[in-house]
């Protein structure tokens, strides 16, 4: 039976469903993920991986990796491993699409109100014991009901974002690859072209792929076309956004604040200005962290690979190699 390597342990019955169908279940045993010698050292070895975020895999690992046949990246994100190189080897690439939509949509919303109300400021400051009396002045924000979000990339997760903002009722734009014109009439979603999202918006919430197209699309230039009043939220990739330009930006008043669940690096250095602004929250690329989705997305990411195991194509592939390697008999 096959050999299949999960770089950490997976929540939810994950390693059960590849150990129940007979296969080889090697688990990197870390707290941390393996690093890249480790893991190109398990690849090699391996028939298939269970990959997370945080493993990248090189081109070269791929291609000294004689019995791969497939990487199921526990994540709807595939920015860490090559798919047309994975593809040229014969090596399927599967990622986790739909099931962490509305986990990461309530993300985004969390970091939007916590950014626009300052609770993350206020509870470290409670804590700190700087509680004294009820201040008509204290950590004044601002409202988020009524005021105009925009949304970037308006795939699974920006329209679970969109669907929030109706309850808040608020004027939503979104800025996307493609238009979408039976959303913009069922969200009630008004389409502008990016410049014109940023100007109009006091939310701007991103939402697309890290992909050469999208890699810095937030700016210097676009963080000064927002209001200065506004507040970025970043549940997306840290890439996205220029981080030195938005630093520069928070630092000028360009813009109010933000909200980040995703930097660049992962983990975001102490030295990192980013954690000396107030008006800004920043968590541990943690969106999709709920137990149940999580789990979800671990025996997704399983049952692609009992699909390649098996002889089949995988139920969620982001590359489709034109001759899979055989399986061995
Ligand atoms: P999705 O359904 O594929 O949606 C992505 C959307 O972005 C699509 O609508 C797409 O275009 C749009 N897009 C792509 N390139 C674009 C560009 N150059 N300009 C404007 N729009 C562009 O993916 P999803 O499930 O919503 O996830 C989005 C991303 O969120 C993932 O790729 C991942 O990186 C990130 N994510 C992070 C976490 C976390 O833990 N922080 C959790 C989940 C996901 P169309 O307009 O053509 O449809
Ligand atoms: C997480 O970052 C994902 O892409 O699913």
């Amino acid at each position: 039976m096959a050999r299949v390597f999960l770089t950490r342990t997976m929540p939810g019955r994950a390693a059960l469903m590849l150990a129940e169908a007979g296969h080889t279940v090697l688990t990197w045993p870390g707290e941390l993920p393996p690093l890249a010698v480790e893991l190109a050292a398990a690849l090699t070895t391996a028939d298939a991986a269970l990959t997370t975020v945080v493993d990248f895999v090189a081109p070269a690992m791929l291609s000294r990796s004689p019995r791969l046949k497939v990487i199921a990246n526990m994540a709807v994100g595939y920015d860490n491993v090559d798919p047309a190189t994975a593809a040229g080897l014969g090596i399927w690439l599967t990622n986790t699409p739909g099931v962490l939509a509305e986990t990461t949509a309530d993300m985004a919303w969390a970091l939007l109100m916590s950014a626009a109300r300052n609770v993350a400021l206020s509870d470290r400051e409670t804590r700190a014991g700087a509680w004294r009396t009820w201040s008509p002045t204290g950590y004044l924000g601002v409202d988020v009901f009524g005021a105009t979000l925009g949304i970037v990339g308006l795939g699974e997760i920006g329209q679970a974002v969109a669907r929030r903002a109706r309850g808040f009722n608020m004027p939503i734009l979104y800025h996307s690859r493609t238009r979408k014109p039976e959303l913009e009439e069922s969200l009630g979603l008004v389409y502008r072209d990016l410049p014109a999202l940023l100007a109009e918006s006091d939310f701007v919430s991103l939402h697309t792929p890290l992909t050469p197209e999208t890699r810095h699309l937030i700016g210097s230039a676009q963080l000064a076309a927002m209001k200065s009043s506004a507040i970025l939220v970043n549940t997306a990739r840290g890439g996205i956004v220029d981080q030195e330009a938005l630093i520069a930006a928070l630092r000028s008043g360009a813009i109010a604040g933000a909200g980040l669940d995703v930097t660049t690096p992962e983990p975001l250095p102490l030295e990192s200005p980013l954690y000396a602004f107030p008006n800004v929250v920043i968590t541990p690329h943690i969106a999709s962290a709920s137990l149940a989705t999580r789990s979800r997305m671990a025996e997704m990411a399983a049952a692609n690979i009992l699909a390649v195991l098996a002889g089949k194509a995988p139920i969620n592939p982001v590359n489709r190699p034109q001759l899979p390697r055989a399986l061995d008999t």
